[in-house]
């Protein structure tokens, strides 16, 4: 037991002098800091665990790596800490129970800390003597750091000289890092230049930072934040608040936003703001630093090898991963589209286990120039689908497989078309496509579609490999009283019961009624939004009037239903292409769907006593009293049908200031013309 617990710690150790050598001394970090922060946490808990058994060499008793630099050493005359973390609520009241202890101070007394951003660059302490900078350094293992004087000099929010009265010996400590925007375009010329990209913001500051070449650095535009001191010949205040505003008046920048907080509450709830709003902020934030406002309070609680008692971070759940690339699949979406999917070495990112990433097309494989067995960062920010941002060249393996995409559909064996100069890959085998069709039954039971509970993604594939759905129209027969045969092997699927088939069929049979808009939404036709489906609905008098024009189109009058469309505001021509085709190649499906529901009219349509209702309007020119959008919503508001172009069946043509050709074209079909002000007089009136 002894021996194992021996044997885990010095793997520890080594692992961890291993990143700390890849993050401090190569700027190439392997693992992302949550997966770092793992490793010293384990390292922690068994030597709180075996506390004899903690190594001479052990993690707990350093800080960052041994330095392996070209610059001179310098030796801090304060060390230069890092900080403790912390990750949750209970730790942070913690690490307050374990402080008050520590100075002796009871529940009732107000504890007043400063939280600050954390801000993800790296730490460098400036030595000032009779208020000019003498010396710039890094943190280096903690002791001594790296001599970058020169490069130091060349950013331009560290002053050369201060400002304002100042102690003769003065060390002003913070973090060096580089914007956002200046990130971007830094790796914009990078690859201009066919240069390798940065991977993050923190490492192109710690690169730029190391130059030998003190001009490379002055080109980066490299910012500092000042956050805290070291050696002082004199006090510069008693708390926090004041020494900030003493350090600012010296001439830095301080980090911000910070806010004043006296209890616990208070420190999570800018913890929760910022993390949700540090998007908004032009620099990375990794979490929150927690520091007593009571400087008197610092020399008392002292620190520990590690770090001081003063403060304490939150960390923000780590966002980038890093992981192996196993495998790339492609998945074929509902409208055809062929779209590659990493499959990767499941790995926890921001607290959620992630196997998959998209990589959209072939575009953005090429850009990211990834193989498979490639070791990757891999990106997740909030909801959206996890990204893999870049990978590691360093660690390619020797034997790998380059991604190959596929000629003929994965799911149908069709050969796959290739679109815009090959970047879209599609399969064209809409109606007898396996991925296709499970994705488009998938669509049809979703939430902004029939909506029917009980059905999900999973269900779905499980009812159509059981062979009990083809067709929208096979669902409605499920919930019909004389499919006994259906039910009883819908029971006996895993997971399946008698309560749950007939909640199922409640609810199958409370989504039949339903508006012609949301019908053809649900076909999930291409380009087809719910807002171009009620566009087209709207534009036909009734429902079974649009329905009949579907289901009458032929090779010979499709052309009369392609011009009524292309009238209708707001429709462009794919999502009319593509209506048209679906009608042609699926009207079957449709039919056997309108066998078992019951369309609703569209609710406008009740309102017909406004005098514009279901008239047909056409707007030109610049209006005085309203804007156009304005204008056009009123009137869609009361039931008229706006189109883009005049026609014989042109109600109205609205005119304005300078209106343009419509004017004859709508002379010559004989369409009623009013002004601006007779159409608001009228409109108006007649509410
Ligand atoms: S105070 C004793 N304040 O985080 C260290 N550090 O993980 C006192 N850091 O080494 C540092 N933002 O490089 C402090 N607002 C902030 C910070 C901050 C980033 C860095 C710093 C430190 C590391 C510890």
């Amino acid at each position: 037991m002894k021996e194992e617990v021996i044997n885990k710690l010095k793997k520890l150790a080594s692992l961890i002098e291993y990143h700390n050598n890849l993050y401090y001394n190569e700027d190439n970090p392997e693992i992302s800091d949550a997966e770092y922060d793992n490793l010293r946490i384990e390292n922690i808990k068994l030597e709180k665990e075996f506390p004899d058994l903690v190594l001479s060499n052990s993690p707990t008793k350093k800080v960052g790596a041994e330095l392996t630099s070209a610059f001179k050493k310098v030796k801090h005359l304060v060390p230069m800490l890092s900080l403790g973390n912390t990750f949750t609520k209970n730790d942070v009241q913690d690490y307050l129970d374990k402080t008050r202890r520590f100075l002796q101070i009871d529940n009732n007394t107000d504890l007043e800390f400063i939280a600050e951003p954390k801000i993800d660059g790296l730490s460098a302490t400036l030595i000032y003597k009779n208020g000019q900078l003498i010396i710039g350094a890094t943190r280096g293992d903690g002791k001594q750091g790296e001599n970058i004087t020169e490069n130091i000099k060349t950013i331009k929010e560290i002053p050369h000289y201060l400002s304002g009265k100042f102690p003769d010996e003065l060390e002003i400590r913070g973090e060096i890092y580089i914007s956002n925007s200046e990130f971007e375009k830094l790796n914009f010329s990078r690859v201009k230049d066919s240069l390798p990209v940065f991977a993050n913001p923190r490492n192109a500051a710690a690169g730029s930072v190391r130059q030998l070449d003190s001009s490379i650095t002055a080109s980066r535009k490299l910012s500092f934040f000042a956050y805290n001191w070291g050696h002082i010949s004199e006090p510069i205040g008693n708390t926090l608040v004041e020494i900030r505003k003493f350090i600012s008046e010296l001439g830095f920048k301080l980090n911000h936003p910070v806010e004043l907080c006296s209890n616990l509450e208070q420190m999570i709830e800018f913890y929760n703001k910022l993390y949700q709003n540090r998007s908004s902020l032009d620099f990375d934030i990794d979490g929150i630093v927690y520091k007593l406002n009571n400087i008197n309070f610092y020399d008392r609680l002292g620190s520990t090898d590690h770090s001081p008692r003063f403060a304490v971070s939150h960390k923000f759940p780590a966002e980038l991963g890093v992981t192996t690339l196993n495998k790339v699949k492609f998945q074929v979406g509902r409208t055809g589209a062929v779209t590659p999917v990493a499959e990767l070495k499941p790995v926890t990112i921001g607290g959620v286990r992630i196997q998959r990433a998209s990589l959209h097309n072939k575009d953005e494989i090429q850009r990211l120039g990834l193989v498979i067995g490639d070791t990757v960062s891999v990106k997740r920010a909030g909801d959206v689908i996890p990204q893999i941002v870049s990978y590691n060249p360093k660690l390619r393996p020797k034997k790998y497989k380059n991604i190959i995409f596929p000629q003929q559909c994965p799911s149908c064996n069709n050969y796959l078309e290739f679109e815009k100069e090959d970047t879209i890959i599609r399969c064209l085998n809409h109606t007898n496509c396996k991925e296709q069709i499970i994705g488009q039954l998938i669509h049809f039971v979703s939430r902004n579609a029939f909506n029917i509970d009980g059905l999900g993604e999973k269900q779905i594939i499980e009812l159509y490999n059981n062979n009990l759905i083809r067709e929208p129209a096979d669902i409605f027969s499920l919930a019909s009283p004389t499919e006994r045969k259906k039910h009883e092997l819908i029971i006996k699927l895993p997971g399946w019961g008698k309560l749950s088939l007939s909640n199922l069929i409640v609810s199958i049979n409370n989504s039949k009624e339903q508006t012609i808009e949301k019908v053809l939404y649900s076909l999930g036709i291409r380009h087809l939004g719910l807002g171009t489906a009620k566009l087209i609905s709207k534009n036909f008098n009734t429902s079974k009037d649009l329905i009949n024009r579907i289901l009458n189109i032929n090779e010979d009058n499709k052309k009369y239903l392609i011009n009524d469309l292309k009238v209708i505001n707001g429709i462009g021509e794919k999502a009319i292409q593509s209506f048209i085709s679906y009608f042609e190649n699926s009207k079957l499906l449709f039919t056997n769907l309108l066998d078992h529901i019951n369309i609703s009219e569209f609710k406008l349509r009740q309102d017909t006593s406004h005098f514009f209702f279901g008239k047909r309007l056409v707007f030109t020119g610049k209006f005085e009293n309203l804007s156009r959008t304005e204008i056009k919503n009123k009137s869609e508001q009361f039931g008229a049908l706006i189109s883009s172009q005049i026609s014989s069946k042109t109600d109205f043509l609205v005119v304005g200031l300078k209106p343009g050709s419509k004017v004859t074209k709508a002379k010559e079909l004989d369409v009623d013309i009013i002004s601006e002000k007779d159409f608001l007089s009228y409109f108006n009136s007649l509410l």
